[in-house]
């Protein structure tokens, strides 16, 4: 039987990050994946097929839309649905199979077929190519992510009443397309299709979208989406989803307690994700989940048994690949005995819409329930040069600093290339910088990174030059 110092059940982010790590601290490493192709959620019907597509919506969306505002004459424009979705794929190919290689590279041992637990130091893999085998382990990682999450008045069938997964490669553009839920993949995915010429309605629980952000990136994204014809119904419930052959009736309470209806060829059912421990066999290590299904983790991503570890989407945080990525890496640093440290708070969150949308640290509705003294300083695009340039004038950068100290507590942008520009923000807030320390650093010019630097300015003493 192989015998390992490390083995990760599930090759996500988490799993294949951690695995690396692992291995380069010179540790014995192993990786179970249930797929034939690693990478997880993230890989293969997440993160990476919905940039994807998101680009592809923008390249069409702009040729129709703003080319010829930019003096660009383009004839016979046309979806071809099919060939986006092979481009779709073909990213999803290449990029898991560098992770292949990547396990190769380390000297990583790759295990396809389903891990399950026979006691706490044993797993037992079912493998996809037929038999089983059983290897064992002085640590063991569950890094098995999640799944999307269901009601029972919403049955899936992945046809017409579909998640995010099948939403990635539908064969043809939705007429009308029902979301349910204006979270973060409702955002992203409604979006694409909304570009690429689809209705689109949102019946979202909430009283905005993406309801967790600042509130502002909510009321602003919605004025975004809104251009490109969708429809929003917030605080509705959804109280039944039926499907009548190609069509899709989704029955709505309203807040004013009246019932409706919502009729499309498509629903999109995007209320968050669940952790996914099925077949793992948790009780043989002597494991349960808690009542919302996760695995109950110490400040050391320790789970109940000290030599088994869980992260990412099916321990408590965050559902984002670069937080699972963090805590693969937190417990291969920490097996080889280091002390290694994670600012949870300050783990960046994008929605990939456009504007993109991008926060690190405290929202405003955070900093008022904590009763904290703060000030504000916030930056329109459009009265940037480089925004007008590329005519990407939506949005704006908002800076939340302590009142006293000065030092940044948020920092919250909707804007062109924001997922990019919330680097800087990171940096600031993990050096602890204070508004004024961002004003007096040069920006280059033309640059959205502009916008930040304006937005600090104006949050120490309102002295933004641009406007
Ligand atoms: P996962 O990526 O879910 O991987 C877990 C793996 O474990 C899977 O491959 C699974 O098959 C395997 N597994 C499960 N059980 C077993 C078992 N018993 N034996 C063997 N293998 C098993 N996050 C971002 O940060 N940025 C984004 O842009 C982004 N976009 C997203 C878009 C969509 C549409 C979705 C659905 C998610 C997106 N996410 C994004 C979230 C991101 O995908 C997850 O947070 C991330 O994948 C979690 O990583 P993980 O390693 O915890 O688990
Ligand atoms: P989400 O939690 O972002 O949004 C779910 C939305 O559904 C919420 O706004 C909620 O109020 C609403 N909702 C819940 N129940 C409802 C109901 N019965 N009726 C109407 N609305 C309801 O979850 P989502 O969008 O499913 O994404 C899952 C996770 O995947 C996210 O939490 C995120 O962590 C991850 N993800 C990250 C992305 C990124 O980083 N860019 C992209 C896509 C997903």
């Amino acid at each position: 039987m192989q015998e390992y110092d490390v083995i990760f059940i599930g090759a996500g982010p988490g799993g294949y990050t951690g695995a690396i790590r692992c291995a380069q601290l010179g540790l014995k490493t192993a990786i179970i994946e249930k797929y034939n192709t690693l990478g997880g959620t993230c890989l293969n019907v997440g993160c990476i097929p919905s940039k994807a597509l998101l680009d592809s919506s923008e390249h069409y969306y702009n040729a129709s839309h703003t080319f010829a505002e930019h003096g660009i004459k383009l004839d016979n424009l046309a979806v071809d649905l099919g060939q986006m979705i092979k481009r779709k794929q073909e990213v999803v190919d290449q990029t898991t199979k560098g992770i292949v290689f990547l396990m190769k590279k380390n000297k990583i041992d790759t295990y396809f077929g389903l891990g399950s637990f026979v006691d706490a130091n044993t797993v037992k893999i079912a493998k996809n190519e037929g038999g089983e085998e059983t290897i064992k382990g002085k640590n063991i990682v569950v890094s098995t992510g999640s799944k999307p999450m269901a009601f029972p008045s919403m049955p899936l069938d992945k046809e017409r009443v579909i998640t995010s997964t099948e939403a990635l490669k539908l064969s043809e553009v939705p007429k009308h397309l029902i979301i349910i839920g204006a979270g973060v993949i409702g955002a992203e995915l409604g979006s694409v299709y909304a570009r690429l010429g689809a209705k689109v309605s949102f019946v979202e629980f909430a009283d905005s979208m993406i309801p967790t952000m600042d509130k502002t990136m909510g009321k602003e994204l919605q004025k975004a989406v809104k251009k490109l014809g969708a429809d929003f119904y917030f605080n509705h419930k959804v109280t039944s989803v039926v499907r009548n052959g190609d069509e899709v009736t989704v029955n709505i309470d309203t807040p004013k307690g009246e019932q409706m209806t919502l009729t499309g060829d498509y629903c999109l059912v995007s209320v968050g994700r669940k952790p996914y421990t099925e077949g793992l066999n948790l009780e043989a290590a002597g494991l349960k989940t808690d009542n919302r299904g996760k695995i109950d983790v110490d400040d050391n991503l320790r789970t109940a048994v000290p030599h088994i570890f869980a992260l990412g989407d099916v321990i408590r945080g965050a559902m984002l690949a670069h937080k699972a990525e963090e805590e693969g890496v937190f417990i291969a640093e920490t097996i080889a005995g280091q002390k290694p440290h994670i600012h949870y708070r300050l783990i960046p969150n994008v929605v990939y819409t456009w504007p993109e949308v991008a926060a690190v640290g405290y929202t405003e509705e955070e900093l008022k329930e904590l009763g904290k003294s703060y000030k504000t300083g916030s930056f329109p695009f459009k009265a940037l040069g480089r925004a007008r340039a590329s005519m990407d004038i939506d949005g704006l950068v908002k800076v939340l600093a302590d009142k006293e100290t000065d030092e940044i507590l948020g920092v919250h942008i909707i804007g062109p290339r924001a997922a990019d520009m919330i680097a800087e923000a990171v940096v600031a807030l993990e050096y602890r910088a204070s508004a004024e320390d961002i004003s007096r650093m040069s920006h280059a010019h033309p640059t959205y990174t502009e916008a930040f630097k304006e937005a600090c300015l104006a949050a120490t003493g309102n002295r933004a030059i641009n406007m």
